[in-house]
């Protein structure tokens, strides 16, 4: 067994534990429980031993870092000794690199001394900080000395931030952060050329990110205006990209059944128009179980004074709900849905 850590994206631990949990059990069919041991700081155990080079390590929005645990211990002197002991050659010729992390509280042991005995132990060391071919993080626990040195396997490079709303040559108050919508899309437990609908895809802010993951991506709005401006965003980022759109009510039959693997969506709301959004809802809920395949999941992201999961629930059995506290008068939901 190996045993792995993962830094979390703070803000969101529950939706990243999610979206870590679903991929690794996507690609790797096997069922991971994550504990937390400190802060953002957490575990797991697996019979795999993954490379950098996993495909869908490169899908991973709110995980920060991967990495495999090498040893643990007490005190910098077993930290040390257990280095001297182990066998580095590998990093000879190569650039290699060592992060201490203390979470705002351990002992800080500067990264030099980290690095000494490997230093030692090979003819001709090169450190590269920056951008290192091995590195290797050790986390050094608060209120003790205990600390857990890895190899890093994973580090985020954000380039789902390129596409954040302001970035974009269009943007809508409305529409999703590109970080929100790619970990949603995720949840969708799809690989790559899966067909995903968003059937309310506004400006695009989901399905760019359902593009960019590698599936074939269908859109549908009810404003003609917005699909205009979808096709600006995608043009900017993915000039050669080809999706399929339809302006529509979404009230209505659109699609063949059986016919879609996955389906994202904010849906559209209005706290004046409660009345219409239930019947909308309703009849949108009626046909998306019927464009979804069997067993496919369906990601709806919906705020705290929209009333749909009970409804949801009348036609589709509930995965999962995340909840994110924006403020102090609106959560996020994010509900994962499945067809019965
Ligand atoms: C919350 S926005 C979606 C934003 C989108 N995710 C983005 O990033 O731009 C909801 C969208 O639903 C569309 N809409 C509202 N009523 C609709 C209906 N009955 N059928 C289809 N689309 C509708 C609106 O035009 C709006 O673009």
């Amino acid at each position: 067994m190996n045993t792995y850590y993962l830094i979390l994206k703070g803000m969101n631990k529950d939706f990243a534990i999610s979206e870590f949990s679903t991929l690794w059990n996507l690609y790797l069919d096997e069922t991971i429980e994550l504990h937390q041991v400190q802060n953002v700081l957490y575990t797991f155990k697996s019979k795999h031993n993954i490379s950098s080079e996993e495909t869908f390590l490169s899908r991973l929005t709110f995980t920060n870092y991967l990495g495999l645990e090498l040893f643990r211990g007490t005190s910098f002197d077993e930290f040390k000794s257990t280095l001297l002991n182990l066998d580095f050659s590998y990093l000879e010729g190569k650039t290699f690199g060592i992060e201490q992390k203390t979470f705002g509280q351990g002992e800080i042991i500067p990264s030099k001394e980290l690095a000494h005995p490997i230093w030692d132990s090979l003819k001709n060391p090169k450190v590269n900080l920056k951008h290192p071919h091995t590195w290797f993080v050790n986390f050094q626990l608060p209120n003790s000395k205990d600390f857990i040195f890895t190899q890093g396997i994973y580090k985020n490079d954000k380039d789902y931030l390129e596409r954040m709303p302001k970035l974009r040559p269009v943007a809508m108050p409305y529409t999703l952060k590109s970080d929100m919508a790619r970990a949603a899309c995720n949840l969708l437990n799809l690989k790559e050329e899966s067909v995903v609908l968003d059937p309310f895809c506004g400006i695009g802010g989901i399905l760019l990110e359902a593009y960019d993951l590698g599936f074939e991506v269908m859109g549908n709005d009810i404003s003609f205006n917005d699909l205009e401006l979808l096709r600006k965003n995608f043009k900017h980022y993915y000039p050669k990209a080809q999706y399929s759109l339809t302006c529509k009510d979404s009230s209505h039959p659109i699609f063949a059944s059986n016919s879609i693997d996955g389906i994202v969506s904010d849906i559209p709301y209005g706290r004046s128009s409660r009345k219409l959004g239930i019947d909308l809802y309703k009849n949108f809920l009626e046909n998306a179980r019927n464009y979804l395949k069997p067993g496919s999941r369906m990601v709806i992201i919906y705020a705290n004074f929209v009333e749909f999961k009970e409804l949801a629930l009348q036609y589709f059995k509930e995965v999962q709900e995340i909840d994110q506290y924006i403020n102090k008068s609106m959560t996020r939901h994010i509900l994962v849905l499945e067809k019965k």
